[in-house]
């Protein structure tokens, strides 16, 4: 719940509050910085603690019917759609078909829905956008620089992403600390301040053996490409495995620099309450 004193800043700037035991709305507002640290801020301590299971079942009742999970069928994805769907969790699961996925990805994807028989939403990059990009650029564009990866990324991924999201104030997302430099310095509750919504990475303090046995502890399907030395999977013509210690985004547009690898997904326009997380560290 969000405390009294943050529903009653929520109230002075014109939030329409919609509070009953377990789930709270808010109408379309401008949020502040200090309001989106609020509810960061209340979520972040609620949290704490908790399994991944309790976290999703918290958030699938606080946030109903504006919560959604992205998944792109890797290891720490497999083990959350298991949460969701082996629960019975009234979160979406959506992932975002880019055109350019492994076939590999394709088959966990049919395998998932085979054994849980749960929906996946499927979102597709808009065929005129794809058409132009191709047309004009040729098909391996993103190849020549970083400016046209993020185009690429951009039409193929940012774009049905914010269709995937329109009127959510929840994304759930497998980002874990370790799996680069960049995201050890995200949260596992941060406010994503482009899409106006609180985003939650459950799996945030997982290593990845961690999840590797929860895969085979559950008998949970998962991408075969894994087992030949691909940690990170993303696009196949962006993805390549990784060889013996190199990092685990080492195979992700392994042409660019390090400190540009991330597509847009997950950007840094994220408010992350540093104050609370201190805190909570302290606590
Ligand atoms: S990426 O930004 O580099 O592509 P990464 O592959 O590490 O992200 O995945 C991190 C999280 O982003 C996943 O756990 C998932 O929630 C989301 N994600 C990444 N790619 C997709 C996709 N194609 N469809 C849906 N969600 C995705
Ligand atoms: Fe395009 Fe590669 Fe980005 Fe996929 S990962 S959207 S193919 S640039």
């Amino acid at each position: 719940m969000l405390n009294p004193e943050a529903i009653h800043r929520l109230r002075l700037e014109g939030a329409y509050i919609h509070a009953s035991e377990h789930f709270f709305s808010f109408a379309p507002y401008m949020p502040t910085p200090t309001l989106s640290l609020d509810i960061v801020q209340d979520l972040a301590k609620e949290l704490h603690g908790k399994s991944a299971a309790q976290v999703l079942s918290l958030l699938a009742s606080r946030f109903a019917d504006a919560i959604a999970f992205s998944t792109s069928f890797g290891w720490e994805d497999q083990a959350l759609t298991h949460l969701i769907f082996s629960q019975d969790l009234p979160i979406r699961v959506f992932t975002l078909d880019t055109g350019r996925m492994f076939s590999e990805t394709y088959s966990t994807w049919q395998q998932t829905l085979d054994k849980y028989k749960k929906p996946i939403e499927s979102f597709f990059p808009n065929t005129h956008r794809v058409e132009n990009l191709t047309t004009t650029k040729g098909i391996f564009s993103f190849y020549e620089s970083v400016e046209n990866r993020q185009e690429c990324c951009a039409v193929r991924k940012i774009e049905p992403l914010d269709r995937a999201l329109e009127r959510m104030q929840c994304w759930v997302t497998g980002i874990r600390g370790d799996q680069s430099d960049n995201r050890a310095a995200m949260r596992s509750v941060e406010w994503d301040a482009a899409r106006n919504l609180v985003k939650v990475h459950p799996l945030f303090d997982w290593t990845l053996s961690d999840v590797k046995d929860f895969i085979k502890n559950n008998n949970i399907p998962y991408n075969p490409l894994h087992d030949r030395g691909f940690v990170s999977i993303g696009c196949a013509p962006c993805t390549r495995a990784v060889r013996e210690g190199e990092s685990f985004r080492a195979g992700r547009w392994w042409w660019e620099d390090a400190s540009k690898k991330e597509c847009g997904l997950h950007g840094t326009n994220t408010a992350h309450a540093e104050h609370i997380q201190t805190e909570l560290a302290e606590a």
